[in-house]
């Protein structure tokens, strides 16, 4: 299936440099707080340990709960100030730790640094979201809002020559994500899928996705110009999800029968309500983040008569990953807005905040 969302963004990716700085630009965080709180700084760059490569970056995402509620001390984890943030990145690897194979110097790669265990029952299966000792780069340690990160190698996707930096950081997180969400409800091809917040960074990944992997899509936008670009993306339908009309619409797009899989990543009580007047018998609502709240009201009685499920979804596993990377090579591509230099994270950050992002917003460094 085509796909109408090429990255906007053209971007190069870094060179090797002939000999590797001792410090490079990061942005930092001081205190957590508004936007301001984000300044350029120049650090030590960091070396690569055992079983790390150290990575150029090119691209860097920001999202909502990561990176913007992490900066303002809403997020859980409160890491040791200064912080660098900065979750999924690509970029060109320049260096190698001891004891690293099968990459090299030189490689473009997605970078996805939701790191298990590697020692407890989920790890051992594959299934790092369930790890509980997940740590995450960026947010339990230094990120990306850099020049250079150091990152374990199983961590890193080598990635075909063809695609863009932007396009690679979109994906490398939120991508495994969105296809553990389809994954897990059990998505099949000509199913009916809303996605709440479709023009989200997550959102929007995993409408094209179920698009690409031929699921009829339906997502929700409260902004006009939002839902006239996800037309443009090729969802069926693009509804306002605090509209009036939003059930019977939904009704009446999938002859009566509601959707087979629903995605919620607000957690907003309101919109998740009319999530569950919606979801057809069997179907499975999938949340993978509640930054609305999260508290919302489930009608027991209606959810069993209907065989229906709920799914939580933290992260991607191993399978999802390797899915999603196929499905790249088969075309499958996020929505990238645009990006933004590395230096004005803060702008960045305000922009998010503003809910005016159409899909992914990237920084940039490395651009010579
Ligand atoms: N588990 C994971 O690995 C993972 C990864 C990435 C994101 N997430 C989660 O996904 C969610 C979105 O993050 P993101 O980075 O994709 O966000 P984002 O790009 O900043 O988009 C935010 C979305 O929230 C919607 N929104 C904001 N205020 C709202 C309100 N008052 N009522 C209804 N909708 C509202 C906006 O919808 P409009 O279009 O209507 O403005 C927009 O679609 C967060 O909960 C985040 O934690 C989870
Ligand atoms: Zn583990």
């Amino acid at each position: 299936m085509p796909t109408l969302s090429a990255s906007p963004v053209p971007l190069a990716w870094p060179a090797v440099p002939r000999a590797v700085p001792a410090t490079a630009t990061a942005v930092v965080l001081d205190a957590f707080g508004p936007p301001d709180v984000l300044h350029p700084a120049m650090l030590p760059t960091p070396s690569p340990g055992p079983g790390e490569v150290l990575v150029r970056v090119a691209a860097v995402c920001v999202g909502r709960f990561l990176d913007v509620a992490l900066r303002a001390g809403r997020h859980p984890v409160k890491p040791a100030l200064p912080h660098v943030l900065g979750v999924e990145h690509a970029g060109t690897v320049v260096a190698l730790g001891p004891d690293v194979d099968g990459i090299a110097v030189g490689q473009h790669v997605a970078v996805w640094p939701v790191l298990g265990c590697g020692r407890c029952a989920a790890c051992a299966e594959g299934s790092k979201e369930a790890c509980p000792g997940l740590r995450i780069a960026g947010v339990h340690s230094r990120g990306a809002y850099a020049e250079y990160t150091a990152v374990p190698a199983a961590a890193v996707w080598a990635i075909p020559d063809d695609l863009d930096p932007a396009t690679a950081a979109g994906v490398a997180l939120a991508g495994p994500v969105a296809m553990n969400q389809l994954r897990q409800a059990g998505l099949r091809a000509g199913d009916w899928v809303l996605v709440a917040g479709a023009a989200s960074a997550l959102g929007s990944t995993t409408a094209e996705l179920a698009r690409h992997l031929g699921a009829r899509v339906i997502g929700t936008s409260r902004a006009a110009w939002k839902r006239e670009r996800l037309l443009e993306l090729g969802l069926e339908a693009a509804l306002d999800p605090t509209a009036d009309s939003f059930v019977d619409d939904v009704r009446g797009l999938t002859g009566g029968a509601g959707v087979a899989v629903a995605v919620d990543d607000l957690g907003d009580a309101e919109i998740f309500a009319r999530l569950t007047a919606v979801l057809a018998p069997r179907g499975a609502i999938v949340s993978s983040g509640a930054f609305l709240g999260g508290s919302v009201p489930l009608d027991l009685a209606r959810l069993y008569t209907l065989n229906q499920r709920i799914l939580g979804v933290r992260t991607g596993d191993d399978a999802s990953g390797r899915a999603l990377w196929a499905e790249v090579a088969r075309g499958f591509r996020p929505v990238v807005d645009r990006a933004f230099p590395l230096e004005q994270a803060a702008d960045a950050h305000r922009f998010l905040e503003a809910d005016d992002n159409m899909g992914r917003i990237v920084l940039t460094a490395g651009q010579e």
